[in-house]
């Protein structure tokens, strides 16, 4: 994986958990300078990707935070961020692919923006070098939020006299730019974040904290169904592009959507999709890239028959001969992964600038 180096993140394991039962515990915090964003039980600072040209601020963070709930930021004021990350369903979509402006449908499942701290690319096929790039996409995608163009988007939070003041204190002066907007969504996005799960708990010494059903899901997860081979560490992914098939047409031989390879054009790409976090995957169905599977079993499903078998199929991906307890297993696994998220409580309406 190519991640650049993080700048001027400095790790810092020191605030204890609160909570008697995981007493060991520390919950890490990522600093720059006066700033600490304290993660939740179980992830990692020393993961944090920051680009070294927007160390994370209490004051860009705040700015983000009310432009990724504006609607005002798409063509006809009724999509934002939020519409299709939405906060109450985990950070994702319930549709299998969003509807933007005009309730035009997208091609691709809306995947769920919590735990981007610890990505650089984004997007399903990483076409987008980190939060920053990513975030100009939506704002003129016609059936995302349809703007005429980012000078437009610059016009319209210019017009609104109530976001002055808050880009002064985020950036010194007044004026709005597109790559002001870019950073400061992502910083906010940085601080959306999941942890503190069942499993982060019995990881760090809670035995109690999950079922005996979810412990054999995971001994399943690390084992025999080796899911950990690319759902790895603590945010459960190696931000690699996989081919499992997904989107394959048996009848006629063709991948419905070809994936990683419209970023490279190299055919070993073919079909291949990033491999998403499974941290809260409990509150974003449907699931994969293309929303094709509806529930949490369906997917493990998918996965006990070897994926869908085409000319591209990742090596790793083999029939599981998996019996339907542990099937069973490996979702209520799943349910132990999902956590409080943090910084997600979307601003009150007299917050929005007027
Ligand atoms: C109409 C629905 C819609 C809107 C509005 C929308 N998104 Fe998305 N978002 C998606 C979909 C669908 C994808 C996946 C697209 C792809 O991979 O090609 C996505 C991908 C992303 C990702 C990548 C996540 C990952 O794991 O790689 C991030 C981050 C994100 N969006 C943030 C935003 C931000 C910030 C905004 C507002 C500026 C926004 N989105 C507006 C639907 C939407
Ligand atoms: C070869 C790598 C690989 C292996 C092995 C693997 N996964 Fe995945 N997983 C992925 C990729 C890549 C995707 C997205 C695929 C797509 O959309 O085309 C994914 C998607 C998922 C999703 C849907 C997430 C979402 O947000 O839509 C779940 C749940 C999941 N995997 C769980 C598991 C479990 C449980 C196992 C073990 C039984 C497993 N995975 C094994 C790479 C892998």
């Amino acid at each position: 994986m190519k991640r650049r180096t993080v700048a001027l993140a400095v790790a810092v394991a020191t605030l204890s958990a609160s909570g008697a039962s995981a007493a060991d515990a520390k919950n890490e915090v990522v600093k720059f300078g006066s700033y600490e964003l304290q993660l939740p039980l179980g992830l990692q600072a020393d993961s944090a990707y920051v680009p070294e040209d927007n160390p994370l601020t209490a004051e860009k963070v705040a700015l983000g935070k009310i432009l990724f709930f504006d609607k005002r930021l798409s063509k006809d004021d009724t999509v934002s961020c939020a519409s299709c990350h939405n906060p109450y369903h985990g950070f994702a979509d319930p549709d299998r692919v969003s509807a933007g402006v005009g309730l035009l449908p997208g091609g691709r499942n809306s995947p769920t923006a919590i735990n981007r701290l610890f990505s650089a690319e984004q997007f399903w096929d990483g076409r987008a070098k980190d939060l920053e790039e990513q975030s100009h996409g939506p704002l003129t995608n016609p059936v995302e939020m349809a703007m005429a163009s980012h000078d437009d988007v610059v016009t319209e939070v210019g017009r609104l006299q109530g976001y002055e003041p808050l880009f002064e204190k985020a950036f010194g002066d007044d004026e709005v730019t597109m790559p002001r907007i870019a950073q400061a969504i992502a910083s906010y996005e940085r601080t959306v974040l999941a942890g503190n799960a069942p499993y982060d708990r019995y990881k760090a010494g809670d035995k109690g904290a999950m079922s005996a059903q979810q412990v054999k899901g995971l001994e399943l997860f690390e084992g025999k169904a080796n899911c950990v081979t690319c759902h790895v560490s603590f945010n459960f992914t190696d931000e690699m592009y996989h081919n499992l098939g997904v989107g394959w047409d048996a009848k006629t031989k063709k991948l419905a959507d070809l994936g990683r390879y419209d970023v490279t054009q190299k055919d070993v790409n073919k079909g291949q999709f990033k491999t998403p976090t499974l941290r809260n995957v409990t509150e974003t169905a449907p699931y994969m890239h293309d929303g094709s599977e509806a529930t949490l079993r369906d997917v493990m499903v998918l996965y006990d028959r070897g994926g869908n078998a085409n000319p591209n199929l990742d090596a790793k991906m083999k029939p599981l001969n998996l019996t339907d307890d542990e099937i069973d297993a490996l979702v209520a696994f799943m349910y132990a992964l999902t956590g409080p998220v943090t910084n997600a409580e979307p601003p009150a309406p007299s917050e929005m600038p007027k």
